[in-house]
C-alpha cells in the first residue's frame, strides 16, 4: 500500500510529466514562431495545422511524429531543431472515412525535406497502403533543404517510390499550397490529382531565374507554373481555386466520390432525386441541324443525382468532359465529348485528359459512362507531327483494359475510328444505347460523298440528293442495333432511368483481364 505522502509526490511528477508534454507539444504546434505565421496569413496562406483542421473532421486528427527533429549539423544547423521538423503528419477523417494527410509547414525552414521530414511523409504513407486508406499531401515547401544536400535528395526518392507503389492502390491527393519547385514537383505529379491555389501556388521544374539564364526568357512565377498555367496550358493540375478555404472545401467534398482503396466501393451517398425521373428537355437537347452544336454538360447534369458533377480539368481541353457523378447515390466517372468545342472532335489532349481518367476509374472500380457525339479525329499536321496515333491511341487502349461496368450512350455522331474508341461494344461495353438521333457510321455525309462519287463533283443536285441518300442509309443507329452493337434504342427523356438501372445491373460484373505483369500502354 502506498503512503499519503507517496500518493501525492507520485501525483506530483505525473503533473510534471504532463505539463512537461503539453509544453513540448506547445512549441510544436508553433512551428517557425508567430512572426512566420504572420506571415504565412499575410499571403493569404493558412498554416500546416489551419488546413489539417480545415481539411478533416473536427477532433479527427492524430498526429505522428510530432516531436521528430532533424540531425543535420551543418550551418549551425545543431542550434536549430524545432520539434515536427517542418511537416506535420497523422492520420483523421473526411465525413467519418479515414485518411492519411501530411501538409508542409513553410514556417519552419520554408517547409523544405529533410532527411528526417521525408521519414515522417514515408511513415504515412507507407501505413496508408498497408491500412488501406487515402494519402492527401498538403505541399508548401522550397524544396530540398539545402543544408541536407544528398541526404535531402534521398528522402525525396524514398517518397517518389512510395508514390509509385501507393498508385493504384489508395487514392493520392496533392493539395499545391505554396512552393513546388524542382524535383520535388515529380512526387505530386505521380498522385492521382492535383489541386492548387491560385496566385498562392506554383510547380515548375526550374524557376524564373533559370529560365532566364538559360533560355533569356522572362517570365513570372506565376506564368510559368501558377493555378491558371497548369489547369489551362500544361494539364499537370485538374483543378484550380480561388483560397486554401475553397481548395480544402472541394477537397472534401471531392473525397466523397473515391473509395478507399483499390478493393472496396465508393461510399453510398444519400440522394434525393427520383432515379425514374423524365426529363423531358432532353427530348429537344438534340439541334436540328446537325452541324449545331448543343452543351453535353446540361445532359451529365440531367442525368445525376441532384445535377451533382464534380468535374475535372474543367478549363483543359475542353472538347471532352471528365469528373464524377452519382447515380443512386453510387459513384460514377464520365466521359463526354464535348460539342461546343471543335465539335466534339478528339484530339492530343483530350485524349490524353480522357485516357488518364478511365485508367483511375478502372484501378479504383468506379464504373464509367460515356456519352458520345464526337465528329471523329482532329485532322491536321499539329496534331499528326505531335504524335495524334499515339495519344489517340491511349485512350482507346484505357478503355479497352478498363474491366469495370461501362455503359455508353451515342446521343447523335459516333463516327469512324471515334465510334469505336468511345467505348464501343467491341471494347467490351456493357450496355451501348443509343438516341434516336445518333448517326453511326465510318464518316460524315458529305465527307463520304465527296469519296464515293469523286466523279459527280460538278453536278450540285446530284451531290445533294447522294447525301440525302447517304444520310437516310447511314445517319441513323439502326444499322448498328441490327448488328447488336446498340443494345438499344432509347427515348432521351428517359436517360436517367435506363443508364441507372443499366448501372445496377452491372453491379455483380466481374471480368479479368489475362494475367500479365503490367501492361504496355502507348505512353
Ligand atoms: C532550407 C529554405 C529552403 C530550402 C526556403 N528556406 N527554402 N531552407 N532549404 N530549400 C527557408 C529560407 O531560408 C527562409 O528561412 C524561409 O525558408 C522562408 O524562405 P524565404 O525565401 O524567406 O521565403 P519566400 O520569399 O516566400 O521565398 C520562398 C522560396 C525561396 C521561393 C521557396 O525560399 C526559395 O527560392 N527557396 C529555395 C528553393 C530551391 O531552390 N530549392 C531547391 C530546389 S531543388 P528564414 O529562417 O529566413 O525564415 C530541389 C531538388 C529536389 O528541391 C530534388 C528531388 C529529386
Amino acid at each position: 500500500m502506498y503512503s499519503k505522502v507517496t500518493w501525492i509526490g507520485g501525483l506530483k511528477i505525473l503533473e510534471d510529466i504532463k505539463r512537461n508534454l503539453e509544453e513540448r507539444r506547445e512549441l510544436a504546434r508553433r512551428g517557425g514562431g508567430e512572426k512566420r505565421i504572420a506571415a504565412q496569413h499575410a499571403k493569404g496562406k493558412l498554416t500546416a495545422r489551419e488546413r489539417i483542421d480545415l481539411l478533416l473532421d473536427d477532433d479527427s486528427f492524430e498526429e505522428f511524429d510530432m516531436f521528430v527533429k532533424h540531425r543535420s549539423t551543418e550551418f549551425g544547423m545543431q542550434n536549430d531543431r524545432p520539434s515536427g521538423d517542418g511537416v506535420v503528419t497523422g492520420w483523421g477523417t473526411i465525413h467519418g472515412r479515414q485518411i492519411y494527410v501530411f501538409s508542409q509547414d513553410f514556417t519552419v525552414f520554408g517547409g523544405s525535406l529533410s532527411e528526417t521530414h521525408a521519414k515522417k511523409i514515408c511513415k504515412i504513407m507507407d501505413m496508408a497502403i498497408r491500412n488501406k486508406a487515402p494519402i492527401i499531401g498538403i505541399n508548401d515547401s522550397g524544396g530540398a533543404r539545402i543544408q541536407e544536400g544528398v541526404a535531402s535528395l534521398a528522402g525525396y526518392a524514398e517518397v517518389f517510390q512510395r508514390n509509385v507503389l501507393a498508385s493504384g492502390v489508395v487514392p493520392q491527393i496533392s493539395l499545391i499550397m505554396g512552393p513546388c519547385a524542382g524535383g520535388a514537383v515529380y512526387s505530386p505529379a505521380m498522385t492521382d490529382f492535383i489541386f492548387m491555389v491560385k496566385d498562392t501556388s506554383y510547380m515548375f521544374v526550374t524557376g524564373p531565374e533559370v529560365v532566364k539564364t538559360v533560355t533569356n526568357e522572362i517570365v513570372s512565377a506565376e506564368e510559368l507554373g501558377g493555378a491558371t498555367t497548369h489547369t489551362t496550358k500544361s494539364s499537370v493540375a485538374d483543378c484550380a481555386y480561388e483560397n486554401d478555404m475553397v481548395t480544402i472545401a472541394e477537397t472534401r467534398r471531392f473525397m466523397n466520390f473515391l473509395p478507399a482503396n483499390n478493393r472496396s466501393k465508393s461510399p453510398i451517398f444519400p440522394f434525393h432525386d427520383d432515379i425514374n425521373r423524365v426529363e423531358i428537355s432532353l427530348d429537344t437537347l438534340i439541334p436540328d441541324n446537325p452541324n449545331t452544336p448543343y452543351d453535353m454538360k446540361e445532359l451529365i447534369l440531367k442525368l445525376s443525382d441532384d445535377g451533382d458533377f464534380f468535374e475535372i480539368q474543367e478549363n483543359f481541353a475542353k472538347n471532352i468532359l471528365i469528373g464524377f457523378i452519382r447515380l443512386e447515390g453510387r459513384t460514377i466517372g464520365v466521359v463526354a465529348n464535348q460539342p461546343l468545342v471543335l465539335a466534339g472532335c478528339l484530339d492530343i489532349d483530350s485524349s490524353k485528359k480522357a485516357a488518364r481518367f478511365v485508367r483511375f476509374c478502372d484501378a479504383f472500380e468506379i464504373p464509367i459512362l460515356t456519352l458520345v457525339d464526337v465528329p471523329g479525329f482532329l485532322p491536321g499536321t499539329g496534331q499528326e507531327h505531335n504524335g495524334v496515333i499515339k495519344h489517340g491511341a491511349k485512350l482507346l487502349f484505357a478503355y479497352g483494359e478498363a474491366t469495370v461496368p461501362k455503359v455508353t450512350l451515342i446521343t447523335r455522331k459516333a463516327y469512324g475510328g471515334a465510334y469505336d474508341v468511345m467505348a464501343s461494344k467491341h471494347l467490351r461495353g456493357d450496355f451501348n444505347y443509343a438516341w434516336p438521333t445518333a448517326e453511326i457510321a465510318v464518316m460524315g455525309s458529305k465527307g463520304a460523298v465527296e469519296i464515293l462519287y469523286k466523279s459527280d463533283q460538278n453536278d450540285p443536285k446530284k451531290t445533294l440528293k447522294q447525301i440525302a441518300e447517304y444520310e437516310e442509309k447511314f445517319a441513323n443507329p439502326f444499322i448498328a442495333a441490327e448488328r447488336g452493337f446498340i443494345d438499344d434504342i432509347i427515348v432521351p427523356r428517359n436517360s436517367r432511368r435506363r443508364i441507372a438501372r443499366a448501372f445496377t445491373s452491372l453491379r455483380g460484373k466481374d471480368l479479368k483481364n489475362p494475367w500479365k505483369k503490367h501492361d504496355n500502354i502507348p505512353l
